[in-house]
């Protein structure tokens, strides 16, 4: 997809000045610069945001939907339109498509919930090879829970799915799939405008989780005309403890709540209880207004790059570190798709990746080594684990180069 485009309207990316955004770059650790390649598990925050958190504390805290203070008039407001901002983002037709959640997690766990009320048994849910265990344990659970039966999309040698297995899958017994837009473990792109269509044909709702793909791309909901997809705010520059679920109108219409408690009601009786409208149903209790504000903040500032720009730097990085690394003898990449993001997941022949780990974390080095939360996938490789460099646009060909030798080092060492 994206890499294998030509990017139009780029322009020189200022490094050094975008380094300067990020405080915790200029760290040592271990004594040595931090080379910070583990963007695929949470990403680094510019000073813009760190200092929003602080302003909304110091400013306007105060709990949302609740006051006809000023306070809590002010923080609605700010929570609101960082609602409004992120519909924006993802070109969602309406602001209360958008929830706020904690999480990736939360969103998956969320729609699967609310299917227990709509599948029978015997029906199909189809998840793919290529998922995060947050993408298979909540439809594991839901199937254990309805009796409905988990079909499994397989991938090549080259960590691709195969879609001719897909299309095979597909009948009128699925009612859900559930697929990455972006492998985390492997980074392959999948062809999810093809899945879509092809889930809808069948008469099958689908969601996205788009965790791994946010980060290097806007995502068009409505061009996509996916049913639900879900991200986290933390890896893209925003708070832990954030993210959004899009979904359709008419999905968040006809799925129960999920959570139940204040703000998400219209009325309570002993009797009964009716539910408030969308986006309410589903954001019950106080939830994380200043992550949710300042979220946007982030999304401003990726935006103020610009994704075209983050995208042809990252492009740059995957190659660069592609070619130096696989002159390592006995290097094997793992993901070797050509529709793939920044993220490079590699062993070397004899050694256990949490070594290499281990000792190039000595070297100022972050890298994520093991399982990655896709244990299926190391079982397809038929390897405990890798490991994982992943790059953000902030990140340069000097510290690949860092990298690289510090790979050689603990080779030689572990030899
Ligand atoms: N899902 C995150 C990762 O891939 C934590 O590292």
């Amino acid at each position: 997809m994206y890499f294998c485009v030509q990017i139009f309207h780029t322009k020189m990316l200022d490094i050094t000045k975008i380094r300067a955004d990020f405080p915790i770059l200029s760290q040592k650790v271990n004594g040595k610069p931090l080379v910070y390649f583990d963007n695929g598990a949470t990403s680094q925050k510019p000073q813009i945001v760190i200092d929003a958190i602080s302003k909304y504390y110091q400013e306007i805290n105060a709990n949302i939907h609740r006051g006809v203070h000023t306070l809590s008039q002010l923080a609605t407001d700010a929570y609101e339109a960082s609602r409004k901002k992120i519909q924006n983002h993802i070109n969602a037709e309406f602001s209360h498509e958008v929830l706020f959640t904690s999480g990736t997690t939360h969103g998956i766990n969320l729609v699967a919930s609310g299917f227990a009320s709509i599948l029978k048994p015997g029906d199909e849910v189809v998840v793919s090879a290529l998922e995060h265990h947050s993408n298979i344990v909540p439809w594991q659970m839901l199937c254990e829970k309805t009796g409905a039966i988990l079909k499994v999309i397989p991938m090549n040698e080259k960590g691709e799915l195969i879609m001719d297995a897909y299309d095979k899958l597909l009948s009128d017994q699925t009612k859900i799939v559930t697929v990455n837009h972006i492998s985390n473990a492997l980074g392959t792109i999948n062809p999810i405008k093809y899945m879509i269509e092809k889930a809808h044909a069948v008469g099958a709702a689908i969601l996205i989780d788009g965790a791994q793909a946010v980060p290097h791309l806007k995502p068009d909901v409505q061009d996509l005309d996916c049913d639900f997809y879900v991200f986290s705010g933390h890896k893209i520059c925003g708070p832990t403890g954030t993210g959004i679920l899009y979904g359709k109108e008419s999905w968040l219409n006809k799925l129960p709540p999920y959570q139940g408690g204040g703000e998400m009601i219209k009325e309570v009786t002993f009797e009964k209880t009716t539910y408030a409208d969308l986006p309410h149903k589903f954001e019950a209790g106080t939830p994380n207004i200043a992550g949710g504000i300042v979220l946007g903040t982030a999304i401003d500032y990726l935006n103020s790059i610009g994704f075209d720009n983050i995208q042809q730097q990252e492009k740059e990085l995957l190659q660069y570190a592609t070619e130096k690394l696989l002159e390592i003898e006995g290097l094997k990449i793992f993901g070797t798709s050509e529709q793939k993001t920044s993220v490079i997941s590699f062993n070397i022949e004899g050694i256990h990746p949490y070594d290499i780990g281990m000792i190039v974390d000595k070297m100022g080095i972050a890298v994520r080594t093991g399982h990655h939360c896709a244990q299926p996938i190391m079982a397809h490789f038929c390897i405990p684990g890798t490991v994982r460099a992943s790059f953000a646009f902030y990140n340069t060909k000097e510290e690949i180069d860092l990298m690289v030798e510090a790979v050689k080092k603990a080779k030689t060492m572990l030899s």
